[in-house]
């Protein structure tokens, strides 16, 4: 598990985080999202990615990572807006236990591709084996 403990930068006024990449962000940004408004009972996720890495910040609220590299599989609160978590390619995740208040802030290598997604679970099972041959 690739944790990043990101530095805050505070004083009385409130608190501010920066984030650049090949400092804290470690590969070249193409593309940045976010998730909010997600119903606590939603699970999302549920797939992996065949090249995109990518990091992921908990802004506001919390929620449940599960990340899964094909041989194990972790959990991990994102519970903290100085808490990234590192997702590189070929891992398995999915998210759930958003808090009405989670923004789940989500920054990626590539653009989006529906083709580097693996939604299936055996099919990404199947790659990992693959790719380890
Ligand atoms: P998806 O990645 O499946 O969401 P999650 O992993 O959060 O469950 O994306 C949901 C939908 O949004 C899907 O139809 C693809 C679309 N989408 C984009 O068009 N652009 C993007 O950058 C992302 C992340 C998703």
């Amino acid at each position: 598990m690739e944790l990043v403990d990101l530095r805050v930068i505070g004083d009385e006024r409130g608190s501010l985080i920066a984030l650049e990449q090949g400092q804290n962000i470690p590969f070249a940004i193409k593309r940045a999202y976010y998730i909010f408004g997600t119903q606590s009972d939603v699970n999302r996720g549920f797939h992996a990615h065949r090249r995109l890495e990518q990091m992921a910040i908990c802004v506001s609220g919390r929620c449940k990572m599960i990340i899964d590299d094909g041989v194990t599989k972790q959990a991990i609160w994102l519970d903290s807006s100085s808490k990234a978590l590192i997702i590189r390619n070929m891992i398995w995740r999915e998210m759930h236990e958003f808090s009405e208040d989670c923004v789940l802030m989500v920054f990626a290598s590539e653009h989006y591709d529906e083709s580097d997604y693996i939604r299936n679970y055996d099919q990404f099972i199947k790659e990992v084996r693959n790719g380890q041959a």
